[in-house]
């Protein structure tokens, strides 16, 4: 049943009530009703609550959990991806490189909460913003990343083909830039990028992976998303082989860290995980990994995914 604000409320138990007060910004029982078109919804109210999420998040154990795992997990990037241009210019000297990147924990990057500065943000998959509780925290959660990292509108990417034209409108004015086309989960990463796809199919983080396989741009990948280790752990071999075949190749290399269960709603931010690529384990994987290299071949009724 909709309610007057035309979320339809899921009751998680049985026998419970809808809750009756739709302003309350910790309800995550409501879901977009794809009935309603953009003039139906008062996109400045869309944009004051996640607003509101936002500082929600900020002030959580959660959060301050997830920055801290973030910020290592990009330190490491960027130490590996400076030692790695180093390494590669003809007249460096090795020892400069081991000092310069020893130095970089204590003083660089910077400002100790910056990205590595050329690092981009991309984040496919939130959902509908402007009804659906779930994508406005997850929302939330990467505008409070970008503020922490200091990340400028036009390294701050979204996509997803539900979005609403009206929408659209509002995450530009929220300062991000909307991808124009569908990429299914295929982007080149020749610098650091920071992706997050919250709760999306299998066949993204495949995609991601195909795009990007070689160790050289492998590594400038961080991942926020479903847990590599939970997918290959659940899924059947034969299924995984279908639609995850890259994730299940790459597993044994990634560094996973857990994304905090700390958050107060369960279905928002669970079984998320931070990955990364870290480079002195990719270069210890035969030569053949990266040599076996087709491009995915879905259905579009296995893959979870929406095909441009
Ligand atoms: C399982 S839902 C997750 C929604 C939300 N993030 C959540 O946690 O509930 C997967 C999302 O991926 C989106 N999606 C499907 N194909 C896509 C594509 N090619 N590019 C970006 N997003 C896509 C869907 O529209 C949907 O919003």
């Amino acid at each position: 049943m909709a309610d007057s604000d035309g979320f339809i409320v899921v009751k998680k138990g049985k026998g419970r009530r809808p809750r009756p007060n739709r302003d309350c910004v910790s309800s995550s029982t409501e879901v977009f009703d794809r009935n309603k078109s953009d003039h139906d919804i008062d996109l400045g109210r869309v944009k004051e609550k996640i607003h509101l999420l936002r500082d929600e998040l900020k002030c959580s154990e959660f959060y301050t959990n997830v920055l801290d795992q973030l910020k290592q997990c990009c330190l490491t990037v960027y130490q590996e991806r400076k030692k790695q241009d180093s390494e590669s210019r003809c007249d460096a000297d090795l020892e400069d490189v081991e000092r310069d990147v020893a130095g970089l924990c204590l003083n660089d990057p910077p400002k100790n909460t910056t990205l590595p500065p050329d690092m981009e943000c991309i984040c496919y998959g939130v959902g509908n913003i402007s009804g659906n509780i779930i994508a406005q925290y997850q929302l939330g959660l990467v505008m409070a990343l970008r503020e922490d990292f200091k990340l400028d509108q036009d390294r701050c990417f979204m996509f997803d083909p539900v979005f609403t034209e009206g929408e659209k409108q509002t995450l530009r004015d929220l300062h991000f830039s909307i991808i124009p086309v569908n990429e299914e989960g295929k982007r080149r990463c020749p610098r650091p990028a920071l992706f997050f796809l919250p709760h999306c199919g299998k066949a993204f983080y495949n995609n991601l992976l195909w795009c990007n396989w070689q160790p050289q741009t492998l590594c400038n990948i961080v991942i926020i998303g479903n847990s590599f280790k939970a997918m290959v752990e659940r899924t059947p071999e034969r299924l995984l082989k279908e639609t995850g075949l890259y994730i299940m190749k790459i597993q044994e290399y990634t560094a996973e860290i857990p994304v905090s269960q700390a958050f107060h709603h369960s279905d928002v931010f669970n079984d998320m995980a931070i990955h990364y690529f870290p480079l002195h384990r990719l270069t210890t994987a035969p030569r053949e990994l990266w040599e076996a290299h087709d491009a995915p071949v879905y259905s579009q009724h296995d893959a979870e995914i929406i095909l441009s």
